[in-house]
Order: structure tokens, then sequence, then C-alpha cells
């Protein structure tokens, strides 16, 4: 209910606003639609609003809170049925898609030949940015979902070293909630739940059973005893949250580890960039590894700006921003900031931070061994139906409404209607 209230109060907000945004489009500027909200993310937003506005292109922000961008969703759906779609749109994996089957944007062509991005842009992120030969959005970053945040003062205090197996994951939680400290700081929302079990799946079921349960949707994969070791492990996670977990924000989460309040948090590297903007220092304040069992896999998630068709060719603003979102020197600078690595292949990584630098290895050694995979939880694994339909199940079984037995059962039956 307080999601649907909160969509709602969105979606009046931004059928509002579009009028003003109309005025400022007809001025020459951008309207950008996004859910880049916390404290991290804005700061990371300024760099790319600082930089169009440096070239004298208007900023119109359409922030649309809400992690995971579901309830931005949400607010475009609107947006567009109301024939006014935002100038520019942030967007995950299958979404992009499925905007641009349905000839909802422009076409970027003409900028990706002048720049070159058929040659630095990853094949696995051109999946998702190209349709038909046709370049629709121009993508930001390259974001891992299978990593865990920690803070390093209280492992020491706790004399916990860097967890590399489930046992001594397990281990460490039990110390922690010994010593009064919760292990886990989470948030209660689907897209959260969804976040950790990524990465708990991708341990149990290895990139094979990964692909074969979350890309290739097997039933024997998704209803098999991996999966249902997997629930086993999220409700011990469970049982590691504080009572206030429902509903929680990620960044509020991140702000327990941050705090000392909490142990771990299992979350996208966005996280990275809560910590930053509280002054923390990677391998002082806080630590950052893959979540045991995951540390030669990664599973990905890119954010991308579609350009919306305002009725005909590209528009010279839009050329502006994709030209702007894919220069080598902001791809360094907003990445930095935002936590998560270039989309392109020849940035340096020099102005990064060590869980940067950790980040672009492992993205470039995940996509040479064929252990990088779409994220089911960040639309990279599955169209938003099938994507919900797990969620769900993954949620409810979070939730204690059903036990892992059930789950694997509700798990094949949800994703078999939703396909
Ligand atoms: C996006 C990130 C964002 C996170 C939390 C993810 O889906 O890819 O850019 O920071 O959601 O809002």
């Amino acid at each position: 209910m307080r999601s649907f209230l909160k969509t709602k109060t969105a979606i009046a907000l931004a059928l509002t606003v579009s009028a003003g945004a109309a005025h400022a489009d007809g001025h020459g500027g951008v309207e950008v639609l996004h859910w880049w909200t916390s404290g991290g993310e804005a700061a990371a937003l300024n760099v790319l609003k600082d930089d169009l506005e440096g070239q004298g292109v208007g900023w119109t922000d359409m922030p649309v809170a809400g992690g995971g961008g579901e309830q931005a969703m949400t607010v475009l759906r609107a947006r567009v049925t109301a024939g006014n779609a935002p100038t520019a749109v942030q967007g995950l994996g299958f979404d992009i898609l499925d905007w641009a089957n349905q000839g909802a944007l422009a076409n970027l062509n003409d900028v990706a030949a002048a720049e070159g991005w058929d040659d630095v842009i990853p094949a696995a992120l051109q999946q998702f940015a190209k349709v038909d030969g046709k370049w629709v959005s121009a993508p930001v970053n390259v974001h891992s979902t299978n990593w865990v945040w920690a803070n390093k003062a209280v492992l020491d205090a706790n004399g916990i070293a860097v967890p590399t197996t489930w046992e001594e994951f397990t281990a460490a939680l039990d110390t922690l909630k010994a010593a009064g400290v919760t292990p886990v700081a989470h948030g209660g929302q689907a897209w959260q739940d969804a976040t950790v079990f990524d990465a708990v799946a991708m341990s149990v079921l290895g990139p094979d059973g990964y692909k074969a349960a979350f890309i290739d949707l097997d039933e024997s994969a998704l209803g098999g005893d991996g999966m249902k070791e997997a629930f086993d492990r999220m409700a011990v996670i469970r049982e590691n949250v504080d009572e206030n977990f429902s509903g929680r924000d990620w960044n509020l989460a991140t702000a327990m580890v941050i705090n000392g309040e909490a142990g771990f948090q299992m979350m996208g590297d966005w996280a990275k960039g809560e910590f930053l903007n509280a002054g923390k220092v990677p391998g002082q304040d806080f630590l950052c590894f893959r979540f045991p069992g995951t540390s030669d896999q990664v599973t990905f998630n890119a954010d991308q700006f579609m350009m919306f068709d305002q009725g005909g060719a590209v528009s010279p603003e839009q050329a502006k921003l994709a030209t702007a979102i894919l220069s080598p020197s902001f791809q360094s600078a907003f990445n930095v900031v935002k936590g998560s690595v270039p989309a392109r292949t020849d940035v340096s990584n020099e102005a990064f931070d060590d869980c940067g630098k950790k980040g672009m290895a492992d993205l470039a050694a995940a996509a040479s061994s064929g252990n990088l995979f779409g994220s089911m939880a960040h639309g990279h694994a599955n169209p938003a139906s099938v994507k919900n339909a797990i969620y769900d199940v993954v949620t409810a079984h979070f939730n204690g409404e059903y036990d892992s037995e059930t789950a694997i059962v509700e798990l094949v039956d949800a994703v078999s209607i939703a396909k």
C-alpha cells in the first residue's frame, strides 16, 4: 500500500511537472527522468548536470525516488501514455529493449558512429543499447550486484576476517549477533530482496546454474535442489536482519553499516557512492568484497539513458547528452563518484579507488572467462514480467510466507505463467 501511494503521488507530480518541462525543452534543454535521489547518487548526477550546463544545455530534473527504478518506470509509462515523454530516461536492460521495440526511442546511430561506440562499448552492454542495428540509448556505467560492504572497525573489533565461504560468512554473522551488532543491514523491499538473492543464488548454483535458472528459465534449475539451498540461505540471512528492516530504503541500510550499527550489507556497488559521500575511505573505513562463493563471477546491470523520440530526428540536446555521457573523461569522473565502473573498455582505472579498480578488473576477467551475467534483480536477465514474478516469490519467502520447498514450486509456477 505504501509503495502504491508513493507511486500515485509520483505520477501526479510527474504530470504536473511535465508542463514546465515542455517549456524548458522548448528553450533547448533536456528533461531527464531518473531515480538517483540518494546522497551518493545525487552527487554522481551532478557530474552529468554540470557537464551539460557547461555546454549551455539546460537541465530539467525529473527525479522519481525508489531504488531499482520501479516507481520511475511507472511514472514513465504515465508520461508516455499522456503523449509527453521526457527527453532522456534512466533505464535498465530489458526495459530499454521493450521501449525500443515499441518504437518509442530515437536513433542515436549518427552520434554512435561519430564517437566510435561500436568499438569501445562492450558486447554485454550493446545487447541492451542497440536494437536491429540502431543505437537507442547511451550506456552510463556498469554496476554489479554480487558485492558485500562491511564496516572495517566493526569487523576488526570482533576479530572477523573477510569471509570467503558461506560457512565463514555465517560464522561472522553469529559473532556479530552475539556481540549485539546487527549482522546484516537490509531494507525489506522486493528489489532489495532480489538483489541479495542474485548473489546468494550465484554462490550456490554457480555460473551455469545461474544462467540456466534466470536467463534460460530452465524449470529443473528453477525448481532444483540448488535453488532450494539458495532459499535456505536467504532464510539464514533473514534471521540476521534487524526487526525494523521492512520497507527500509537501501541507502538507509548502507548508513547502518557506515555508522557501525550493522556489519554487512549485500548490495550493488551504488552503495559505495554512499560511503564516499559520507567521507569514508575503502580499505580504511569500509571493505568491499564479492559475496562469498562468487569471487570469479559478476552479475551486472548497466544504467543507460534512453533518448525518447521527440517526433523526428534525435534533437541536438539529446545528441549532446549522449556524447557527454560516453566521453572518456565523463566516464571516469562520473563512475568514480557513483560506485560503478565505466561503460567503455578504454578508460584508465587511475582515478578509481581500490573498490573501483577491483570492480573494473573483475568485470574484465568475468567477461573474458564467460562468467559475466545480466542481473536478474536489475532487469538484465529477463523482461519485467518475469523479473516481477521472481521478485514476488523471493519476497514472500523472505517474509516467511512459505518455506524453501514451497518457494521452488512457486518459483517454477510463477515463471511459467509470466514468460
Ligand atoms: C541502478 C543504480 C541505482 C540503484 C539504486 C539500480 O537499479 O542501476 O544506478 O543506484 O538502482 O537506486
